[in-house]
């Protein structure tokens, strides 16, 4: 048996869905849990319900995977406020505190709070627990993810891949083709943020979302 938990946090829509043998067992976002819309923590909840669904213990799982790479879209992030700089220094200020307290601790901050999904509440215990869980965590690369899950809950075989999306690590647009178990992504359009923001779209719901698998 595989078990595999997938894992949406710190942007918005935060969510988890948990995988055994190739099959969705369960998924939920967090906010259907604390009532909070667009609820952008770690979800805490919804992997302890994924887990129940499944009668499984987080030390049951074989993988955890999170949803994009974070250094990867911090780069982009640093890139891009130099580029504008002084211009956008506001949001530079508001978005770093986040990004040194969890965002590139990834790895320790995603075994912490699963240690407290598995019944350590206290900080300090579920930090020296999460260290000794035995699964693999995986980071896959944001628009893949969002290839995944449009291709692979696809009923086809053999599908090509179209994703738009707001903004990633880089890459906001992409095409690739899905075989099998495998998605390979050909082409990329990069940053295309300004032109989000020009129509009008939220970087954040889904006007700025656009996944599409098709046969080909
Ligand atoms: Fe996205």
């Amino acid at each position: 048996m595989v078990s595999i938990l997938g894992i949406s946090a710190f942007y918005h829509d935060s969510a988890a869905c948990l995988l055994v043998n190739g099959e969705i067992v369960a998924a939920a976002q967090e906010e259907r849990f604390t009532r909070v819309k667009h609820d952008h923590n770690f979800p805490l909840h919804a992997a302890r319900y994924c887990l129940s669904e499944a009668n499984l213990d987080v030390n049951d799982l074989d993988y955890v995977g999170f949803y994009d790479k974070p250094l990867l879209k911090f780069d982009r992030l640093l890139e891009t406020y130099l580029d504008y700089a002084p211009s956008g220094f506001k949001s530079f200020l508001c978005s770093m505190p986040l990004w040194m307290k969890e965002k590139l601790w990834m790895p320790d901050v995603i075994k912490t709070e699963l240690a407290k999904a598995n019944g350590k509440e206290n900080g300090r215990a579920a930090k020296k627990a999460g260290k000794k869980f035995a699964w693999k965590l995986l980071f896959g690369d944001h628009h893949e993810s969002h290839a995944a899950s449009a291709f692979y809950p696809s009923p086809f075989e053999e599908a090509a891949i179209l994703t738009i999306d707001g903004v990633g690590e880089w890459a906001t647009s992409s095409i690739g083709i899905g075989k099998g178990n495998e998605i390979t992504l050909l082409k990329e359009l990069r940053f295309l943020t300004a032109w989000v923001s020009s129509t009008a779209l939220s970087l954040t719901t889904p006007d700025s979302k656009l996944i599409a698998a098709n046969t080909k």
